[in-house]
């Protein structure tokens, strides 16, 4: 065993063909990880009440969510923290993992401007819904303001 491994936990992933088959059976049971499934599979978020939000760009994909729920369920800490909110398809992923596993958590979010014509904001209205205080999204500023003549 060298200095560093003594020193550092060896982080094991799972084959990515068991990830997947972990995030199947997650959004099986837990309604906001079927939804965060759907959206990066289709290219929209639904929310229960029929809103949509298109992820358009800011697509993570099936095996990125994967990995994602596989880390969060093995998360140490009560806090977990997500810089970039984006399409919030990372921050449901999350949210929905933790959730599973039946411990204490709290999962933070930054993103101080979010992205153009509102989009995110149907995923985070439901994130709030479905979370409650589980889930908080850090500070968010207005854009900053226009100068003249650029
Ligand atoms: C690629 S998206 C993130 C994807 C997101 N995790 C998801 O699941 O959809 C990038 C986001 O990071 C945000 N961002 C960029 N720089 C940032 C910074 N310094 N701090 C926090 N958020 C930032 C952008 O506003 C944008 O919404």
């Amino acid at each position: 065993m060298s200095q560093f491994e003594e020193l550092t936990p060896v982080l094991e992933l799972p084959p990515i063909a068991a990830l997947s088959s972990m995030l199947g059976e997650l959004a099986a049971r837990c309604e906001a990880a079927a939804r965060c499934l759907q959206a990066v599979e289709t290219g929209t978020f639904t929310h229960p009440d029929g809103r949509t939000d298109p992820l358009e760009d800011v697509r993570l994909t099936p095996n990125q969510i994967a990995l994602l729920a596989h880390l969060a369920s093995v998360c140490p800490t009560e806090l977990s923290i997500d810089v970039g909110f984006g399409m919030g398809s990372s921050a449901t992923t999350i949210l929905s993992a933790r959730r599973s596993v039946g411990k204490p958590f709290e999962h933070r979010v930054y993103d101080p401007w979010g992205l153009p014509n509102q989009r995110g904001k149907v995923v985070e209205s439901f994130l709030a819904q479905e979370f409650g205080d589980r889930f908080v999204r850090g500070g968010t500023r207005p854009s900053p303001p226009a100068v003249p003549g650029f």
